[in-house]
């Protein structure tokens, strides 16, 4: 099958993170509010008038038909809201039945996954670290470094993102700092969400 697209040549900016062409989203506290666990932090920083950017995503391409694969960078800053690191939204892929890899380019990472029926897991992933989300797992990134943490990733392009469950049941785990150490810990909210 040939489909309408011809073959496409692409390049990643080695010090940026950018791949060439792709377009950016950047996403900020604002629009990651209720993603993070201390909803009192959020809304004292956005009181303030400050709306730091968590992270942007770069994508190319963008095919939406079977067949396809989507594909960017993603780079997360460096901080915490509260004891909570800057991490992504996390999502379900809408269709369940698709993956994704991830290749760690920057810094210092940790993937949170977790399946619908409860189980969790957490991956580290620096420069060089290859991650493998199967099918049914949502996932979520968190940047545990103290610079940028920037990686590839690529899915099936017709894999959609389900943000609503995040959104309502929240991830089993949370990433914090506690007496100046990185601790993957239980979320006391997590499914109590409202
Ligand atoms: O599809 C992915 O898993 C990534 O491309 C993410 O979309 C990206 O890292 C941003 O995270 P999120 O979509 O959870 O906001
Ligand atoms: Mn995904």
């Amino acid at each position: 099958m040939e489909t309408a697209m011809k073959p496409q040549h692409i390049s990643l900016d080695l010090s940026k993170w950018v791949l060439l062409p792709s377009t950016s989203t950047k996403r900020k506290l604002r629009d990651l509010n209720g993603f993070f666990a201390d909803t009192q932090a959020t809304k004292s920083i956005l009181k303030s008038g400050q709306d730091p950017i968590i992270y942007e995503v770069y994508e190319c391409l963008q095919p939406q038909e079977v067949g396809h694969l989507n594909l960017g960078t993603t780079i997360v800053h460096p901080g915490k809201i509260g004891e909570e690191f800057y991490m992504t939204k996390g999502h379900f892929h809408a269709k369940e039945a698709s993956s994704e890899v991830y290749l760690g380019l920057e810094g210092e990472g940790l993937i949170l996954l977790q399946s619908r029926t409860g189980n969790s897991e957490c991956l580290a992933m620096s420069q060089g670290d290859v991650i493998y989300v199967p099918p049914g797992w949502g996932h979520r990134t968190v940047n545990v470094g103290a610079e940028r943490l920037a990686f590839f990733f690529t899915y099936q392009a017709d894999a959609g993102h389900d943000y609503e469950s995040v959104q309502k049941r929240g991830f089993s785990k949370l990433v914090v700092e506690r007496h100046g150490r990185v601790q993957v810990v239980g979320n006391p909210r997590f499914m109590t969400k409202t």
